[in-house]
């Protein structure tokens, strides 16, 4: 009687704390596409009534009062400025793509975010308490500590589809024979060549991350974030174990552009979760204009990274002539007003994007075909045109064109001819547009909105204390063990062994045997 009434309550108690918890969300990198996915975790928890702490470098707009931001808008100075200019990367410097130069770069940020004194300030207020750490993980895994200092359970959101870096931390690395890794220019099936490099690129990950960049990441998180943890009284855990005890892992991703891998228990795709599920209306001359474009409207958008007024003169200019001798309307999303422009061409400062992308009239995007795009592409089924300029984007457009409702473009000073060839192509032929559609129908139809799931697994995680229950039983097997190489070993042992035995018998059964025959004579 005692006992059932003790489970009662504590039964209310975990239900009750589903509702309302105190939940640290960290977004602190200085891209405005990273953001917009922050922003979007921070959207569905304030929806499921949890009182929400946010580190962004960006403002959230028109903030409700359960929310309360942190801002880092410092680490906006850390990024080198020509990192992502288009000028940049069309002559050829491609520097963001090395792996081990994001890594380094991403823990450098890290630091930095903790150092920021607004995130001081909460790090070392001891009456400071959150229920959960909603992180994103890129390339460094200090923002863990976070989890550490509050003593509560941690949840990584991977910005990218799910990928071996991260399933190590929760089950095991994906097996490079079918897939690939994050940078990685191959689209599974693989070749022999493909698969031997990517196993090549896992291994010197892996080796490149113990011998150097663990290291680095342990000592930032030792000497900056593990002090806050003693503070409050706690052995600190090492970053090592931090590293290990993850709870749960969002991917922003779903299986209609990803591939369909077998993954563990406390994985959930959630791709799609940052668009609105009601469509703002547009703004009445973009309707008006939308509407009444008889042979329909080209979307072009290079993201919010690349300035588009960085693009040489000469490139702008052709663009220019080529978009006013097609029969369509073209929205260019462009920061300056270009003089001379042809009638059905119009400019824009500000895109609302999801709204243009939804218009029934749109035949066709032309993006950099970063995730946020290409996703939102498939959202609202329209074929695209990608003109990738760095880090995801060439797999993600590469990705699309597998699947059939993308062409790419080559950036370069001379693309516009190939341009208006595409262009021509890709609205003439029905079946990309056919395509886009058909995906649309794969990314809506699960039983339950990305941002439900979202709110699930976050208030599951909370009401079973980091949902242990979840984990893989991969994840504290040694390597060893899972390869059998004991078993190996013990084998290879026996199987010496009783040949060094049966070959003794042998042979000892043989000299019995002439002696016999000797004595026989
Ligand atoms: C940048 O790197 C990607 C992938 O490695 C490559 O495909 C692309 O051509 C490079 N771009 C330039 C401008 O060098
Ligand atoms: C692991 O996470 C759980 C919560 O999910 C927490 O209670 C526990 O203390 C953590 N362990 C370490 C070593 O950090």
């Amino acid at each position: 009687m005692e006992k059932t009434k003790i489970c009662w309550v504590l039964f209310s108690i975990m239900l009750a704390i589903g509702d309302a918890s105190k939940i640290l969300v960290v977004y602190p990198l200085p891209s405005r596409s990273h953001a917009n996915l922050g922003d979007g975790i921070v959207r569905n928890m304030l929806k499921a009534g949890h009182e929400v702490t946010y580190i962004t470098p960006y403002e959230y707009k028109n903030a409700p009062s359960a929310l309360r931001q942190i801002d880092v808008s410092s680490l906006l100075d850390l990024l080198p400025k020509d990192l992502m200019t288009l000028k940049s990367l069309m002559e050829g410097k491609n520097m963001s793509l090395h792996a081990l130069f994001m890594s380094y770069m991403m823990t450098e940020m890290s630091k930095a975010m903790i150092q920021n004194e607004n995130v001081q300030k909460i790090l070392s207020d001891p009456n400071e308490k959150f229920d959960l750490v909603i992180a994103e993980w890129m390339m460094s895994e200090i923002p863990a500590g976070f989890a550490a200092v509050y003593d509560c359970p941690l949840i990584w959101i991977s910005s990218v589809e799910i990928h071996w870096m991260l399933l190590q931390y929760i089950d095991q690395p994906s097996n490079p024979a079918f897939t690939v890794d994050i940078m990685s220019p191959y689209t599974p099936p693989l070749n022999f060549i493909q698969r031997a490099s990517e196993l090549w690129t896992q291994i010197k990950h892996m080796v490149l991350n113990y011998l150097i960049l663990d290291r680095i990441q342990d000592y930032v998180y030792s000497s900056y974030l593990a002090p806050f943890v003693e503070q409050r009284g706690r052995k600190a855990p090492t970053l090592h174990e931090l590293r290990y005890n993850v709870s749960m892992i969002f991917s922003n991703a779903y299986v209609d552009t990803s591939s369909a891998l077998s993954l563990p228990q406390n994985h959930k795709y959630i791709g799609g979760y940052h668009i609105d599920e009601k469509v703002k209306p547009l703004p009445e001359d973009l309707q008006k204009l939308m509407d009444g474009a008889k042979n329909g409207v080209i979307y072009f958008s290079m993201g919010s990274n690349l300035k588009s007024a960085d693009m040489p003169d000469e490139l702008k200019a052709s663009l220019v002539k080529m978009f006013g001798s097609l029969k369509y309307t073209v929205l260019w999303k462009f920061e300056e007003v270009l003089p001379n422009l042809p009638s059905n061409l119009h400019i824009i400062k500000w895109a609302p994007q999801q709204s243009i992308l939804a218009h029934p009239n749109l035949r066709v995007f032309i993006t950099h075909g970063g995730l946020l795009s290409t996703t939102e592409a498939v959202h609202f089924g329209v074929p695209i045109i990608g003109i990738p300029v760095f880090g995801d984007q060439f797999v993600n457009v590469h990705r699309a064109e597998i699947r059939g409702f993308a062409r790419k473009v080559d950036l370069s000073y001379t693309m516009t001819d190939e341009l208006k060839k595409t262009i021509l192509e890709v609205v003439d032929d029905k079946r990309y547009a056919e395509k886009a559609k058909e995906l649309a129908v794969i990314h809506h139809d699960r039983p339950v909105k990305p941002g439900d799931e979202l709110i699930h697994w976050v208030n599951h995680v909370l009401r079973t204390r980091g949902a242990p229950h979840l984990r893989s039983p991969a994840l504290g097997v040694p390597f060893y063990q899972k390869m059998f190489l004991d078993l190996a070993v013990v084998l290879t042992i026996v199987l010496t062994l009783s040949y060094i035995l049966l070959k003794r018998a042998w042979r000892y059964y043989r000299s019995g045997k002439s002696k016999s025959s000797k004595k026989n004579n």
